[in-house]
């Protein structure tokens, strides 16, 4: 458990809040984390002493947000472990990231695009849009009943026609924890480009791109305790600098004539239109509070917390866990004979805040013939009195409801 708490929780005033008169027990941090003081002041700060335009102006104002917001930048490239800041592309989130890099690479018809059964919809549809695009072919890894990916039908995949790999690392509705590091080793072995879905793994794991491997890593801002709107696309620089920009506008820009237009660096390349300032400074506020707390000792207590809730709900009956024992993040299960979505309305009755649904994930529901689960998610703030708490309110629910 991190040092104190009670004291992490303080810092996060949402958790004063009573639901239907109990207190809060959230538990839904894949779908979004709270926001700690240090990340609130960070975006307040902003808007009250230092807003303008960046990159544009010459007034003081203008100088002081665009090197707060550069700041960011390299905040964010030394917790990702980046050989450099300008590796770091400010994005709207995860999905935008995806979209970004899957309208960059060169396709042709035929390539494959090499994607996994434990997708989420922002990394299955952008590459289903490039397909259609270019005449690439997307190909899946399946898994096991476990949310285990295959790891030999994995190697019978890939081929010198495999032109993507594009993975999660962290699942969000399993919370099964991916060989990434082996997978992209081997996607490198056929000249594939690797794509790291960071989006569950930001908040629960350590991230060095450089011992990774990998050629480019997307994450959203709001699972790892910033705001909404704010996310990264990390991109190897070598790469950066010879692919072509997607998005047209200003600051993308070196030249603009009406004959043709000349393109500026990376990052600034892939940032056209006035970026989302405040939303990045708070990001690094954000990552500043994880590092103070530590990503091991996070993970750590997290994982606690999750085999506290596993070993709690594996006695209720007809319930049924998914996802592998070592599982991190998140927690999905199903009561035999409950709707999914009845479990969850009941148990928010008792001030238990969960996620129900297909998490975003058709395709992993469609594998396990469910169109859905109840999925319990976790953060630093977590305690093992609110894993008792989920754990009583299923039990009282199945009652109810069996
Ligand atoms: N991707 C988010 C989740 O898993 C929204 O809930």
């Amino acid at each position: 458990m991190p040092a104190d708490l009670s004291a992490i929780r303080r810092e996060f005033p949402i958790l004063e809040t009573r639901i239907h008169g109990r207190p809060l027990v959230y538990l839904d941090n894949a779908a979004t984390t709270q926001k700690p003081t240090a990340v609130l002041d960070a975006s307040r700060h902003y808007y009250e002493a230092v807003n303008a335009n960046i990159h544009r102006g010459t007034h003081h104002l203008a100088r002081a947000a665009t090197e707060a917001h550069e700041k960011a930048r390299g905040i964010v490239a030394r917790h990702l472990h980046a050989g450099d800041p300008a590796e770091v592309i400010f994005t709207s989130g995860t999905t935008d990231s995806i979209n970004l890099v899957a309208n960059i690479l060169p396709l042709s018809p035929g390539d494959e695009i090499l994607i996994s059964a434990l997708e989420h919809h922002s990394n299955i549809v952008p590459w289903q849009m490039a397909c259609e695009r270019s005449g690439a072919v997307l190909r899946v890894i399946p898994c096991d009943e476990q949310g285990i990916l295959d790891p030999v039908e994995f190697g019978n995949l890939l081929s010198p026609k495999t032109r993507v790999l594009a993975l999660t690392w962290l699942s969000n509705s399993f919370g099964t924890i991916n060989p990434v590091a082996a997978m992209i080793a081997a996607a490198k072995q056929v000249g594939a480009f690797t794509v790291i879905d960071a989006a569950q793994a930001i908040p629960h794991l350590e991230i060095d791109v450089q011992s990774l491997g990998a050629d480019f890593l997307a994450f959203s801002g709001h699972k790892v305790y910033a705001p909404t709107g704010i996310g990264v696309l990390w991109g190897r620089l070598e790469l950066l600098r010879t692919l072509p920009p997607w998005r047209g506008g200003g600051e993308m820009i070196k030249e603009v004539r009406f004959e043709g237009t000349t393109y500026n660096e990376p990052p600034f390349r892939y940032e056209a239109g006035t970026p989302n300032i405040e939303g990045a400074i708070a990001l690094a506020a954000a990552l500043e509070f994880v590092n103070r707390i530590g990503i091991t000792e996070i993970h750590t207590h997290e994982a606690a917390l999750i085999r506290q809730a596993a070993a709690a709900l594996s006695t209720i009956p007809g319930i049924r866990l998914y996802g592998p024992e070592d599982r991190a993040g998140a927690l999905s299960f199903n009561l035999t004979g409950i709707h999914h979505y009845d479990l969850g309305t009941l148990i928010d009755q008792m001030g238990v805040a969960v996620r129900t649904g297909h998490h975003c994930c058709q395709p992993l529901m469609a594998r396990f013939g469910i169109t859905g689960t109840v999925r319990a998610s976790f953060a630093v703030y977590n305690t093992a009195e609110e894993v008792d708490a989920l754990a009583t309110a299923v039990e009282k629910a199945a009652a109810m409801l069996g």
